[in-house]
């Protein structure tokens, strides 16, 4: 078994960026700059929004957090998604989700412009995706897509099985892994809640991503042997032992699946730090594009 490690990977790709940002501001450029709006107080939104803060310090972009209040309106946030549209200054934002139930995610979404809409959720963005064209592809499918990229894992013709369908992962890492490129051209199966003999379905898989949101729910017993297992999940359970209070749990029992596979990530240092990679990205094709002063 061979741990996919996300975070070396994602180091990396932050030392190509830090490079580039270099070259940018030697040349007397301002450096791409990503704003992140936090509605509420989630801690694990909040933790997301700084480690991407923490990111771009760390790449030389410059960063904004936008907090707003629980109890914002939606027309708040509306107005503000519309001025950071207009804001020249500003490459790129995220709107970090999930929103307070009051507040119409897909209201917000439709409300960003797809040139500054980093996070790849935007009709236009995941249209342009669906039919190959260049977009911002949503941050965790491209940083899976980058890990198997960078390890050179051969995906062509395997069966990849993704577990969930959400509009951020599931469905977009579908339509990327079955798409010709490397890697991709593999034959993919969407399952989700409804899907019959999952078991048996995920015993078929040479590639499992698992991105149900559901804790260790993918045990040994449905993990082929020598398949690529890659868990998008991360939740916070209760840990007494740890000085924060809660540990980080995968979708996938990591203990007992490990020795199955060839190749596996695991619930820290695996996906999230990819996706925030991914992020970065995209915010300096974004720069590029809408050309940053
Ligand atoms: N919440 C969980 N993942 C994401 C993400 O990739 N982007 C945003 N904006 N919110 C999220």
């Amino acid at each position: 078994m061979q741990l996919l490690d996300g975070k070396a990977c994602s180091e990396e790709i932050r030392k190509e960026i830090k490079k580039e940002v270099e070259n940018i501001v030697s040349n007397g450029r301002r450096p791409p700059h990503l704003a992140a709006v936090l509605v509420g107080n989630d801690g694990a939104s909040q933790n997301y929004v700084a480690f991407k803060v923490r990111d771009c310090d760390e790449v030389g972009f410059d960063s904004t957090t936008i907090r707003m209040d629980s109890s914002s309106t939606e027309q708040k946030l509306l107005d503000k998604i519309i001025e950071l549209n207009q804001d020249s200054s500003i490459d790129g934002f995220i709107v970090q989700l999930p929103l307070p139930a009051h507040i119409d995610e897909n209201k917000v979404i439709l409300t960003i412009s797809p040139k500054k809409d980093v996070d790849g959720f935007c009709p236009e963005n995941v249209g342009n995706l669906n039919l190959g064209l260049p977009t911002y592809i949503s941050a965790t499918p491209n940083g899976i897509m980058e890990l198997l990229r960078r390890y050179e894992i051969k995906t062509e013709s395997k069966h990849c099985v993704v577990l969930g369908r959400s509009n951020i992962v599931g469905t977009p890492m579908a339509i990327l892994m079955s798409r010709n490129t490397e890697p991709g051209n593999a034959t993919v199966t969407l399952a989700h809640s409804r899907t019959k003999n999952l078991k048996q379905l995920c015993l078929t898989a040479d590639i499992l991503i698992v991105a149900i949101g559901k804790t260790e729910f993918v045990t040994a017993d449905m993990v082929k042997e020598g398949a690529i297992v890659i868990d998008v999940g991360q939740t916070r359970v209760p840990d007494n032992t740890k000085k924060s209070g809660f540990r980080n749990v995968g979708d996938v029992d990591f203990q007992n699946v490990k020795n199955k596979c060839s190749y596996i990530t695991y619930v820290t240092g695996g996906v999230g730090p990819m996706t925030r990679a991914s992020l970065l990205q995209n915010t300096l094709k974004a720069y590029k594009r809408n050309k940053g002063a």
